[in-house]
C-alpha cells in the first residue's frame, strides 16, 4: 500500500469521502489516505493528525514528496486537537484502530466538532460502543459497509449529526443498515462470528468454574442474536 494504490480498506473509506471535501484523517500514519484523495482530486485540503513521532514524520514525508505541502498540514496532536477552526474541515476520517479507541477520540474531542461535518469511521472490532456513541450524540448512521481483507473483517461507518436517533441493541451491535442489506460479506462475517462464538462457549463449559456469569449470558445472547440472524 502507498499513496497511489491505497488498500482494499482505505479504498472502501475513501470511496465515502465527499468530492470537494476538507478532510481531517486522524491517525493518519503514512498519510496515504488524504494524499492518495488530493492526488486525485477528490478532496480541496486535508489536515492529517498524528499523535506519535514516527507516523507523524512519515505522513510529512509523504506529504512533501508529493509536492502537497500547501493543500495538507500535518499536525502532531493527540484525536481531534489536529483540527483548528480556521481548517474548515467537512469530513473527518478515524480508520485503523479499535471501535472503544476511536469512540474515545470522538468523545475527547467532542469540542473541535462544529456538527457539521462527515464521520467516516473504519474501526477494527469494538463497533458495537462506536455505534452507541454515535447514537448517543445524535448522529444518524448513513452508510455501512463491511469488507474482507489479509482474513480480517473490517467495517465502515458513516454518519453526521442529525439530531436524536434510536437505535435497538441488536442494530447496535450488527449495524442498522447492515441488518437491512444483509450483504454477502456481512453475513460470512456473521458466520464466522457465530462459529467462534460457539467455539468459546463449547470451551466456557468445559472450563466450568470461574467463568463470571454476566460474561456467560452475554456470549449467549449474542450467540441467539447472530442465529436469527442468520435463520
Ligand atoms: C493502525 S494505524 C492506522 C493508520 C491509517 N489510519 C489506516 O487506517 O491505515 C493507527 C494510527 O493511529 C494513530 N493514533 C492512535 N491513537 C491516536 C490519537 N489519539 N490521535 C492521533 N493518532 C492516533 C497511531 O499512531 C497510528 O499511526
Amino acid at each position: 500500500m502507498n499513496e497511489h494504490t491505497l488498500s482494499k480498506r482505505l479504498e472502501r473509506v475513501a470511496a465515502q469521502v465527499p468530492a470537494g471535501a476538507r478532510l481531517a484523517d486522524i491517525g493518519s500514519d503514512h498519510g496515504y489516505l488524504p494524499v492518495a484523495l488530493l492526488r486525485r482530486g477528490v478532496i480541496v485540503a486535508a489536515v492529517a493528525g498524528e499523535v506519535a513521532l514516527t507516523p507523524f514524520n512519515a505522513a510529512t514525508r509523504t506529504v512533501r514528496e508529493n509536492g502537497l505541502e500547501t493543500q495538507i498540514t500535518v499536525r502532531l496532536a493527540n484525536g481531534l486537537a489536529a483540527i483548528e477552526p480556521g481548517d474548515g474541515i467537512t469530513a473527518i476520517s478515524v480508520c485503523g484502530m479499535g471501535g472503544e479507541t476511536i469512540r474515545d477520540i470522538l468523545d475527547r474531542g467532542k469540542a473541535y466538532l462544529s456538527g457539521q461535518e462527515r464521520l467516516i469511521l473504519q474501526p477494527n472490532g469494538a463497533e458495537p460502543p462506536l455505534r452507541q456513541w454515535l447514537m448517543d450524540n445524535g448522529y444518524r448512521i448513513l452508510f455501512e459497509d463491511v469488507l474482507r481483507e489479509n482474513r480480517f473483517d473490517y467495517e465502515v461507518i458513516v454518519a453526521e449529526r442529525t439530531g436524536p436517533v434510536r437505535y435497538s441493541a441488536e442494530e447496535l451491535y450488527f449495524g442498522p443498515l447492515q441488518m437491512q442489506a444483509r450483504s454477502p460479506a456481512f453475513l460470512l462475517k456473521w458466520q464466522r462470528k457465530l462459529r467462534q462464538k460457539q467455539k468459546t462457549l463449547a470451551q466456557l463449559a468445559r472450563a466450568q468454574q470461574g467463568v463470571p456469569e454476566q460474561t456467560l449470558q452475554d456470549i449467549e445472547q449474542q450467540t441467539r442474536w447472530i442465529s436469527r440472524l442468520l435463520a
